[in-house]
Order: C-alpha cells, then sequence, then structure tokens
C-alpha cells in the first residue's frame, strides 16, 4: 500500500483522498523524520510560514526524491511559480482544479512507476570533449581535424545550420599550434555591408561620421590567430575580393587608411549554403572559392548519423541538469526512440534545445516523451492534394518548402508570422492597385475602413 505523508492541520488534504493509502499526518515537515519509507507528500501551503522553498528542502534532505504536491486554497500564480521553482512535483488548488486531488496524486505514483531510464549508451569519457559523437562521419571528422589542424592552410566547413560548423573551426584552432593566440569568429551573413567591412578591416579616425577614433579590425586583432568567417556566401563581391586579397599575402587598409597593413592569420570559413551554386549563379568568386577550400570539411545532417543521439542527448542532459541545478536521472525509453526517430531539421542545436526544455519542464527525475517540444509536432508533412479549394493548395505548396525552417527560425510564431505577412502583403497590393484609395481598397477587400487603417498602421504600410 503506498504510504502518503500530508504536512496539513484537521485533516484537510488527507480526507480527500480515500480509501487504500496509508495516510500520516504532521503540522510540520519535521514530522517526516519518525517515517522511514514515503511514497509521496501532500503539502499545505499554509503551514509554509517561512517560504515553500525551505519546507520542500526539508522535505528533500529527510526523503529525497519523492514527489511533492503543493497544495492551496484557490488557485495563486505565485505559489504555483514557487512551487514548481522549488522542486514540487505539481502544485494543486483545492477550489479550482477540474481533477480530484486522489486523481491528482494517482498520476503522480504511475510517474514515478514510468520513470524507468533508458539504458545509457557507453558514456563519453569524462571531462570536455569539444565535440560528442562516434558515428563513422564523426570519426572520420575527427580525423580530418587533426591532420589539418597543424598547418596553416584555409579551410571550408560545410553542413546545415545546428551541424557544428563553429565547434569543428574552434577545434582546428585549438589543435593548431595558434592555440594560444585568438580565435575571433564573424558572422558576415547578420551585418550589412559597410559595417562588416569595418569589422574585419578596422577603420581610421574620421573615415566616416562616428568614427570618433581609430579602431583595429577583426583580422589585426586576431594577428597569429585564427579567424572564422561564418555564412561566408552571404558576403559581398567587393569584400571578397578583399579578403582574398588577404589570402594571398597582400596588404590591406583600414577603412579610410592608406598605411598598408599586413597580418598573419589563419582563415577557417563556413557556410550553410551550397558555394558551388553561387560560384555557378556568379555571386561567388571563384578564385577565392579555390583558395578557401584548399582543405574542406563537410558535417553531416544530424539524421544521417542518428547512432549519435543518445550520446549528445545524454551529453546536453548533463549539461542543463548541472547549468539548472536539477537532480535528473535519465530519458524513457520512450522518449529516447522519439528523439532517435525525429528527422531533426534544425540538427544538433535543435536537439540541444530540446533538451534544454525538457530539462526544465520535466517534474520528477526522468525525462518523457511530453517534456519535449518536438512531441507537440505532426511527423509528415501535410501534402496541398487534400484541399479542393485552390487558393488554400496554392498556400500549402508555398508553405510546405519553408516549414522545416520555419520551425526552427519562428517556433512558437509561426501563425503570427505568416498571416501577418499574407495579410501585410495583400493588403500592400491592393493599395497599389487602387493608387491608396483606401474607402475602394476597403471595400474591394471586404473589411470594414477603420479595420483597413489599423492594419496599414501595423505594417507600416503608409
Ligand atoms: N558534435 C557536437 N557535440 C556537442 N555539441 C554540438 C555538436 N555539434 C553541435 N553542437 C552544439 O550545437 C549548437 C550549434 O552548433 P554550431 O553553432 O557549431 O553549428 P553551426 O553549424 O555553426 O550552425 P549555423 O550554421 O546555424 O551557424 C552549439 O551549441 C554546439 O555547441
Ligand atoms: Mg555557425
Amino acid at each position: 500500500m503506498k504510504r502518503i505523508v500530508a504536512i496539513e492541520e484537521g485533516g484537510r488534504l488527507t480526507s480527500q483522498l480515500g480509501e487504500g493509502y496509508e495516510l500520516f499526518n504532521f503540522p510540520s515537515w519535521e514530522g517526516l523524520k519518525a517515517i522511514e519509507k514515503v511514497d509521496l507528500i501532500l503539502l499545505d501551503s499554509s503551514l509554509c510560514p517561512s517560504g515553500l522553498g525551505a519546507v520542500i528542502r526539508g522535505c528533500n534532505q529527510t526523503h529525497p526524491q519523492i514527489p511533492i504536491i503543493v497544495c492551496s486554497e484557490k488557485v495563486s500564480t505565485s505559489l504555483a511559480i514557487e512551487a514548481m521553482r522549488e522542486g514540487a512535483y505539481d502544485y494543486y488548488p483545492l477550489s479550482g482544479s477540474h481533477l480530484s486531488l486522489r486523481e491528482v496524486v494517482e498520476e503522480a505514483l504511475k510517474a514515478e512507476k514510468k520513470g524507468k531510464v533508458a539504458r545509457l549508451p557507453k558514456l563519453a569519457p569524462e571531462g570536455e570533449e569539444p565535440l560528442i559523437g562516434e558515428s563513422p562521419e564523426m570519426l572520420e571528422i575527427y580525423k580530418l581535424i587533426g591532420q589539418i589542424a597543424p598547418s596553416d592552410i584555409s579551410v571550408l566547413i560545410q553542413g546545415e545550420s545546428g551541424t557544428g560548423k563553429e565547434l569543428v573551426a574552434s577545434a582546428i584552432h585549438q589543435n593548431s599550434p595558434r592555440r594560444g593566440k585568438p580565435f575571433l569568429a564573424v558572422n558576415c551573413a547578420s551585418i550589412p555591408d559597410t559595417l562588416l567591412e569595418s569589422e574585419l578591416f578596422g577603420y581610421e579616425k574620421g573615415a566616416f561620421t562616428g568614427a570618433v577614433e581609430r579602431r583595429r579590425g577583426k583580422l589585426e586583432q586576431c594577428d597569429g590567430g585564427t579567424i572564422f568567417l561564418d555564412e561566408i556566401a552571404d558576403m559581398s563581391p567587393a569584400i571578397q575580393s578583399k579578403v582574398l586579397r588577404v589570402l594571398e599575402g597582400h596588404e590591406f587598409y583600414r577603412l579610410g587608411g592608406n598605411k598598408g597593413i599586413r597580418v598573419n592569420v589563419r582563415v577557417i570559413t563556413a557556410t550553410n549554403k551550397s558555394l558551388v551554386k553561387c560560384v555557378r549563379e556568379g555571386s561567388f568568386r571563384v578564385d577565392l572559392f579555390y583558395r578557401l577550400k584548399l582543405a574542406s570539411i563537410y558535417l553531416p545532417p544530424l539524421r544521417e548519423r542518428r547512432g549519435d543521439i543518445p550520446l549528445l542527448a545524454h551529453h546536453f542532459l548533463k549539461k542543463f541538469s548541472t547549468q539548472f541545478n536539477r537532480q535528473i536521472r535519465g530519458i524513457s525509453p520512450q522518449a529516447m526512440e522519439l528523439l532517435k526517430d525525429y528527422p531533426w531539421p534544425g540538427n544538433v542545436r535543435e536537439l540541444e534545445n530540446n533538451l534544454q526544455t525538457a530539462v526544465i519542464l520535466a517534474k520528477g527525475d526522468v525525462l518523457l516523451p511530453e517534456h519535449f517540444p518536438i512531441n507537440q509536432e505532426e511527423e509528415k508533412p501535410p501534402s496541398g492534394e487534400e484541399f479542393k479549394d485552390s487558393y488554400t493548395k496554392l498556400f500549402s505548396d508555398l508553405i510546405n518548402p519553408l516549414f522545416d525552417e520555419l520551425r526552427t527560425t519562428h517556433r512558437g510564431k509561426i501563425y503570427d508570422k505568416l498571416t501577418g505577412s499574407l495579410e501585410k502583403a495583400l493588403i500592400s497590393l491592393t493599395l497599389k492597385r487602387l493608387r491608396s484609395n483606401q474607402v475602394r481598397a476597403a471595400e474591394l477587400l471586404g473589411i470594414s475602413r477603420n479595420t483597413l487603417r489599423d492594419r496599414i498602421r501595423k505594417h507600416g504600410l503608409y
């Protein structure tokens, strides 16, 4: 028979449970010390004058890892947050829940049983490994890193987003003779052209408005070290030719400067686009391409090396348990199956983010499928076939190829993003066609003039 201890007065909680349990109650958590085996603890929050945290810690001291359900009279947002933050298994308001206390208790007791842990794969050796994974593909990559690290040749790293390109670049630097010198990363896609130029090459005082003093660029800052140029496919032709000159050992100039500067840097680049395609389309210089890919590494997507998923998952589990100070023993077999089957369009980064969420959401000491965001997503992309209405089909076909990207870039905001973009495009087009006549536009679209004005304001369509 399950043994339940309630910290309560007058049997307020235990009286709601009914038959079938061995019940104890005490007015304070100190009473727990008298009892050896406990399956579940109920805690009346009104008996915690010095705060929930102290009492929960007290319970954990005498009986570690036992589910604690914090109860209060009415629903309280702050208590609910505090209870879960302090490590309770659940929070239950006596009035205001659609479940009975007995149901909540049963669920908690069952979850404890479910909390079996998937058998651990061989764990990565203790201590910090720069890269996790033991698949044949990754093994080849480790070997390649070892081979090319000691020299100074430039390396081009290719692979989908989130496959670990930056990690590989840093491993190359760390294993090279340059390791004591700086390793600096510059993302060529996230900043506008002129900014990228001053970021890389620096500027002289007065080179442009706002250049109040001379600044050394990243190339100078990492003289003797390694520069990592991320998203290289997005670099403009003008900057491409400057970088090529640096690689060929020529001088460069700070913006607004006339003194040639030479540096000794190793260049590692990365892209998740096909650089060959960019060369073919003319947006990337072919001579720079050959110069950069003297050595090249291709990182396979996670779905092509599924064997690494358990290792990576345990690595991130350990990382986030420590970071959030949670005692999590492992991942349930069902949850591990879920992780192994999922296609991971966002690769290792997406897996890492999922583990982070799961560690935060887990109530017990085992991660279950429902703790992972990917569990909430449907598996197969829908085909537009099932829609008779031709516009729906058209949009479905438009959205389908974008979907994998959207679920990593706009998680939790996809609906607003897409409906907002459609609305903006439609209104903008209508206004252009009707020469900005708002009365006719509202009439044509079938919305009120107020709504139209509101949307024009919202989307900045003046
Ligand atoms: N093999 C691995 N072992 C451990 N962590 C990894 C591994 N691969 C990737 N990661 C982690 O995944 C995240 C993404 O990795 P990284 O930034 O290197 O990817 P990327 O290929 O540069 O992605 P993007 O193209 O989006 O810039 C990082 O937090 C990184 O630590
Ligand atoms: Mg990167």
